[in-house]
């Protein structure tokens, strides 16, 4: 990473201290990181105690054989019991457990802990009707709607890991994660609601069946919830609606309770090879990890606390913070199905109005976006509920931070900058709201219980005041236990650059500043980071390359005001489509027709921003691309050091293209 980036830093003076009254009734206090360094397995068997275990666990946790972790060993537990039907029992029954609210407006749904019991349990039984059994993975293609908070639940409480797949993905993108995890079911829906019109879903899950069957998976079953009324093909011995096997199912299910490593579910995340890594987090730990992380670093009140997450259930932060960590702590919460901007932009803020949403959690971009839009939109709204706000997916700058606290906090409330990973569960660092001065752009330190640390190539931790790589220096309770069914490759991404110190290499860029705290600097290896969404630059090019036009790609991750980075791709075509190319006006069309194939094979997040189509692409002698030299062209920069190219020439010829207009944008 830059000097200067790192220079950059050190100009932010700006210290926000928590808010008097929050310091005071704080959930977690100054003390917690040194009774937690004190002693980390005691620290951590406590928090466990927060949950309800069927049996306690003989031994905290079992590192024996790193990096293969076990946490409370011993204990039995079921995820779905501790996030619904505790609650029920303990007389929460008519509690608000989500105010759901749909894209179209006045379409919204109250559910209680008692009528999310009734459900989860109703699903649990129909899903049992069809086949599923404990150990069996259930694939999930559902748009943000409460029958799949009760899909992801069902699957927990009879033990059947679910893989959730973000809506946005392609049917091949579907197919490949259903046959790597041998998923016999999916669930699904006709569609749900994006920017105001219905968006189908069941015909990607029609096509990704096939697909599923040519690589050797066959889908016993397709559970389809009926939410926009679109026309669907049927498969009547595979087929099977919600609302006739679900709804009509019985509301009394017995839980079994599950060896506290019994998987819970895989979540697909992009590594820098083209084929995505299935995460796996296993029951006891990952709730322990979650549920607390929750509770202290939202400072969370579940009593009068209304909180709202705004990611997607597709990726790890809607598992983790509207899924686990939230139903565990017998929140309200509010879920929302839709785009910020349908019907106006002023949505979100009106939902916060109508709930009076206390805890807000969303991400950099979202923030960004706002900002661009203006804040009068949200000064027409009543955000006085608001006491804790988060950020998550990517860094934030301190110009976004502090819009954030001032337009959306009021200038009254601490904004919590949360880092983590799929692959880490929870929350790793993250300022305490009621304990730590907030500096912006910074994650400052390593929660309670944590260990972290920026160290250099040889794994010596830096000074303060210098950058390096973050690892993780010590196991915790979320951690993904392996990549879903391929140990070595587990092993061989997280836990080899930095084997002799044991330690965890997390992929990010990171500095200490002069106090020891932490601001994160963007991926150094091939992953992209777009609107805090993680995309492989190895897989947009194997998509790319897929294209029978295509002779060569290389992607890159070029810096962007509001998404943080884009994919800018820069493609050399084969002979024939040269000179189609070569025609007037035909290099556009092309450009598009790539897109396009690239948003078919992974999905509308992962379409290039821009294709520049060049002669040559910059390689080493050794025949690796320079990426960075790309990547200085596609920020319009100037071209840095050539000397190791194999042809020097090679970044004149593509700088001629860059100024002939053959990128597209929309
Ligand atoms: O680069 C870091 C960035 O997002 C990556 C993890 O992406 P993913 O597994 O998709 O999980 C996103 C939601 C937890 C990290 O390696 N990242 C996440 N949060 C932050 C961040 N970068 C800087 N600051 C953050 N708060």
């Amino acid at each position: 990473m830059s000097d200067e980036t790192l220079s950059n830093l050190s100009t932010e003076t700006r210290r926000f201290e928590p808010p008097a009254e929050l310091a005071a009734n704080a959930n977690v206090k100054a003390e917690a990181y040194d009774r937690a360094e004190a002693d980390r397995e005691a620290f951590w068997a406590e928090q466990a105690e927060r949950l309800d275990w069927d049996q306690k666990w003989d031994r905290v946790l079992d590192w024996d054989d790193p990096p293969f972790a076990k946490w409370f060993v011993g204990g039995r537990i079921n995820a779905a019991y501790n996030c619904v039907d505790r609650h029920v029992e303990a007389g929460k029954g008519d509690k608000v457990a989500i105010h759901w609210v749909g894209e179209p407006e006045d379409d919204t749904r109250e559910i209680t802990y008692a009528d999310l019991k009734d459900q989860v349990c109703q699903a649990a039984n129909a899903l049992i009707e069809l086949g599923v059994e404990t150990g069996d993975r259930v694939a999930i293609y559902l748009p943000m709607i409460p029958e799949t908070v009760v899909a992801m639940l069902a699957c927990a409480r009879i033990g059947a890991p679910h893989t959730v797949v973000f809506g946005g993905f392609s049917a091949d993108a579907l197919a490949n994660r259903v046959a790597d995890c041998e998923a016999k079911v999916i669930i699904t829906a006709d569609g749900g609601y994006r920017r105001g019109a219905p968006s189908a879903l069941k015909p990607a899950v029609d096509e990704a069946v096939g697909k599923a069957a040519d690589l050797g998976q066959k889908v016993d079953k397709v559970l389809v919830v009926r939410r926009t009324g679109q026309d669907v093909a049927w498969d009547e011995g595979r087929d099977v609606w919600w609302h006739d096997s679900v709804e009509k199912a019985s509301t009394e299910h017995a839980c079994e309770f599950f060896d506290s490593e019994h998987p819970l579910y895989v979540m697909y995340t992009s590594g820098t090879t083209g084929k995505p890594k299935g995460i796996l987090h296993t029951t006891g730990g990952y709730l322990v990890g979650t549920s607390y992380t929750h509770w202290a670093v939202f400072d969370l009140k579940a009593d009068t606390d209304v909180y709202w997450c705004t990611a997607d259930v597709g990726w790890v932060t809607g598992h983790s913070y509207m899924v686990y960590g939230p139903l565990s702590n017998a929140v309200t919460q509010v879920v929302y199905e839709g785009t910020p901007d349908s019907p106006h932009k002023g949505r979100w803020w009106e939902i916060i109005q109508t709930y009076g949403v206390t805890i807000f959690y969303t991400a950099p971009t979202a923030i960004r976006t706002f900002m661009k839009w203006g804040s009068d939109i949200p000064a027409k709204f009543d955000l006085s509920s608001i006491r804790v706000l988060g950020s998550v997916g990517e860094p934030i700058n301190p110009e976004a931070y502090v819009w954030y606290r001032a337009t959306i906090g009021g200038d009254r409330v601490p904004v919590v900058d949360t880092w983590w990973q799929t692959e880490t569960g929870q929350i790793m660092i993250s300022p305490l709201p009621g304990v730590t001065a907030g500096k912006p752009g910074s994650a400052m330190k390593a929660l309670p219980g944590i260990g972290a640390d920026v160290v250099n190539d040889e794994g010596e931790p830096v000074p303060d005041g210098s950058g390096g790589f973050l690892v993780l220096t010590k196991p915790w309770p979320a951690m993904l236990r392996t990549l879903w069914g391929d140990d070595e490759r587990f092993k061989e991404t997280y836990w080899t650059r930095f084997a002799d110190q044991g330690f965890y290499f997390a992929g990010d860029g990171a500095k200490k500043d002069e106090d020891g705290d932490l601001w994160l600097l963007g991926r150094v290896d091939d992953v992209m980071n777009v609107s805090g969404h993680r995309l492989s630059t190895t897989e947009i090019e194997s998509a790319l390359v897929s294209h029978p036009k295509v002779a060569e790609a290389a992607v890159v991750g070029a810096a962007d005001e509001t998404t943080g980075q884009a994919v800018c791709a820069f493609v050399i075509l084969r002979e024939s489509a040269v000179e189609e190319a070569d025609e007037p006006g035909e290099g556009a069309d092309l450009v598009q027709e790539l897109r396009n194939h690239v948003q078919k094979e992974i999905g509308a997040i992962a379409k290039p921003r821009q294709i520049m189509i060049v002669p040559e692409l910059p390689k080493t002698r050794s025949g690796k691309i320079m990426r960075r030299l790309l990547k200085d062209v596609a920020e319009h920069r100037e071209v840095g050091d050539v000397t190791t190219l194999a042809d020097s020439t090679v970044m004149d010829l593509i700088k001629d293209k860059e100024g002939s207009g053959a990128g597209s944008e929309d």
